[in-house]
């Protein structure tokens, strides 16, 4: 049986280190050899399985396990483009991933949206708490262990890293995560393991390395077999034009073995479609290497036969007698990410696949219904589409836009048309900055509503302060519900029209306003003291589409008790016809 090179992927927010761990891993154990024909791989970093044996001389009391895998793939995966490059139907490519993590600034956008990925495509993952080199009191030599670094350490770095190691495994535990440095975890299945390190120095990558190793050979060897006689699958990480390749790609393959030659599906903006596979490389010395045929997993550069679009984030996979089934497989998978519908909802335009898909789920699981979704940047077509929708319901006319410029003509004329492109790299940021739009958008309906509805209020007459008998009648009221102005129309509980509030005095004062509590005296025309003596309160007048568009679009401006007040008036009116 084979085991394949596990695919690891690195993720973590802008600027705590992913590249830096990556080109120390590279310059560290890769590059230093490249002289001797290393094959480097295009698009990831790969550790072979001796320059990880190399490692474990340093750290063996810890990793005893002897190395099985073939090497160590990894992908340096900048925020978003981690759903490009390690998307899989219904989950990720990646079998194990680290999430690297400025110890000093804990958890930032895209840590959350890293751990959201992995959590959804079920990865398991290791923390490299990363820049330990700035906290006070470190003391290492460079790429030495992290447990030698700390022997050698204050005893001041000690307490301020497991202070913010603590930090770190709160904001974990806040993720549903449990987690402990790794020398202190007693069970890897339970508890995420963090790994101090100084991507910078060096420190600590011999043991993230190598406990990666375990891990993986421990926990998945059964997802690591490796099926030769399969067809070999992969994903599209790039599309290029690379100067005498013509049409080419930078793909990761992650089961089987691609040789050239092979036919493969991919998806296209018009479906799937059948492309061969003309020459497979892989580098040496910043060369291209040209392959008879590559093994999973590994990272590689294809030339393709024929001329398409193939789309950033396809899956492909080899054609070995299967292309109908094959075919209907990728139309399936395709029309659950690029859509058009009939009917009310916002529209979707993402750069690749991967994070059209997951921005997909991420809609639906607020409930918000999409119309359309796509790959390519916002155009006016979409901003058309967009007015319909708005013209029906102003909440679902808008375009979501993730990772792509927006050009000048189209923010014109979204501008003129007045409909919202809510545009970010991050998902949940798109989430939140359509829930920051919607609610000022429903603030300002409920602003006008406001303005043109009469208030729903009630004021209790105050039947021993008459201040005099009519034209107008002067009299003392507490506002009991809602508030109340000059110029409003009243009437009593049953519905029937009174009169007039004519002016409102508090404290002898004129006011233009009464709110709930206060207690003022009206002055009204079209009724005097006798007609106040029948009623206990009165309202301002509703008519009954008053009523009705308060109950319809103005719900949340109102309490409880004011909506009952609302639904007995309604009851009150149907009963009289
Ligand atoms: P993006 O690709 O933009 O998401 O960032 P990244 O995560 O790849 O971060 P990168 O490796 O580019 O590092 C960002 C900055 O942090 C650089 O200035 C690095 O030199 C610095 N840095 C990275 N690792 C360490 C470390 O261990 N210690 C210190 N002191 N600085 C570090
Ligand atoms: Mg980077």
């Amino acid at each position: 049986m084979f085991i394949r090179s596990p695919i690891i992927s690195v993720l973590g927010h802008v600027d705590h280190g992913k590249t830096t761990l990556l080109d120390k891993i590279r310059n560290t154990f890769v590059v230093q050899k490249e002289s001797g024909g290393i094959t480097q791989m295009i698009g990831v970093s790969y550790v072979k399985r001796e320059e990880i044996e190399r490692l474990a001389q340093d750290v063996k009391q810890m990793f005893a396990a002897e190395i099985k895998v073939p090497g160590l793939l990894f992908i340096d995966t900048p925020g978003h483009e981690a759903f490009t490059s390690l998307r899989e139907r219904g989950g990720s490519i990646a079998d194990l991933a680290i999430l690297v993590i400025d110890i000093n600034e804990g958890f930032k956008p895209q840590t959350v949206e890293s751990i959201k990925i992995l959590k959804q495509a079920k990865t398991p993952f290791v923390v490299a708490a990363n820049k330990v080199d700035v906290i006070a009191g470190f003391n290492c030599k460079n790429s030495a262990s992290f447990l030698k670094c700390l022997q050698h350490s204050q005893d001041s770095f000690q307490h301020k890293l497991d202070e913010k190691l603590y930090a770190l495994m709160g904001q974990l535990s806040e993720h549903g995560f449990s987690s402990e440095r790794f020398d202190r975890v007693k069970d890897f299945r339970k508890e995420v393991a963090i790994v101090p390190i100084s991507a910078k120095l060096g420190v600590g990558v011999s043991e993230l390395l190598l406990l990666i190793t375990a891990l993986s050979q421990k926990f998945m060897e059964k997802r690591l077999h490796l099926h030769p006689n399969e067809p070999a699958k992969g994903t599209v990480m790039e599309v290029s034009f690379e100067k005498g390749l013509g049409h080419a790609i930078d793909a990761i393959i992650y089961d089987g073995v691609l040789r050239q030659g092979d036919k493969c599906i991919f998806l296209t903006h018009d479906g799937p479609r059948v492309f061969t596979v003309k020459g497979v490389f892989e580098k040496e010395k910043n060369k291209l290497k040209p392959m008879k045929y590559v093994v999973a997993a590994a990272g590689v550069k294809l030339a393709l036969r024929e001329e398409g679009e193939i789309l950033s984030g396809s899956p492909f996979e080899v054609i070995k007698g299967n292309e109908k089934v094959l075919v209907q497989k990728f139309q399936t998978e395709l029309s659950s990410i690029i859509f058009k519908k009939e009917g009310e909802g916002v529209i979707v335009k993402a750069d690749s696949i991967g994070s059209l898909e997951a921005i997909l789920r991420t809609l639906e699981h607020i409930g918000l219904s999409v119309k359309s979704a796509d790959i390519g940047k916002v155009n006016k077509k979409d901003v058309v589409e967009a007015v319909a929708v708005k013209n029906k319901n102003p909440l679902l006319g808008v375009i979501f836009s993730f990772n792509l410029k927006i050009d000048e003509d189209v923010k014109r004329l979204a501008q003129e048309k007045d409909v919202p492109i809510i545009a970010s790299d991050v998902i949940y940021r798109l989430v939140d900055f359509y829930e920051e739009w919607k609610q000022a958008f429903k603030r300002k309906v409920e602003q006008q509503l406001e303005q043109q509805l009469p208030p729903v209020a009630r004021v209790k007459v105050l039947k021993q302060y008459v201040f005099r008998f009519s034209k107008p009648v002067i009299f003392g009221v507490r506002v009991e519900l809602g508030k109340i102005k000059p110029g409003l129309k009243l009437m009593d509980s049953e519905g029937q029209y009174l009169g007039e509030i004519r002016q409102i005095q508090k404290n002898k004062e004129s006011v233009s306003v009464a709110q709930q509590g206060d207690e003022v005296a009206l002055s009204c025309t079209g009724f005097d003291a006798k007609v106040l003596q029948r009623h206990d309160y009165l309202y301002p007048y509703l008519s009954d589409e008053d009523i009705d568009t308060w109950l319809n679009k103005g719900k949340t401006l109102l309490s409880a008790e004011q909506i009952q007040l609302l639904q007995h008036f309604k009851r009150k009116r149907l009963l009289k016809i």
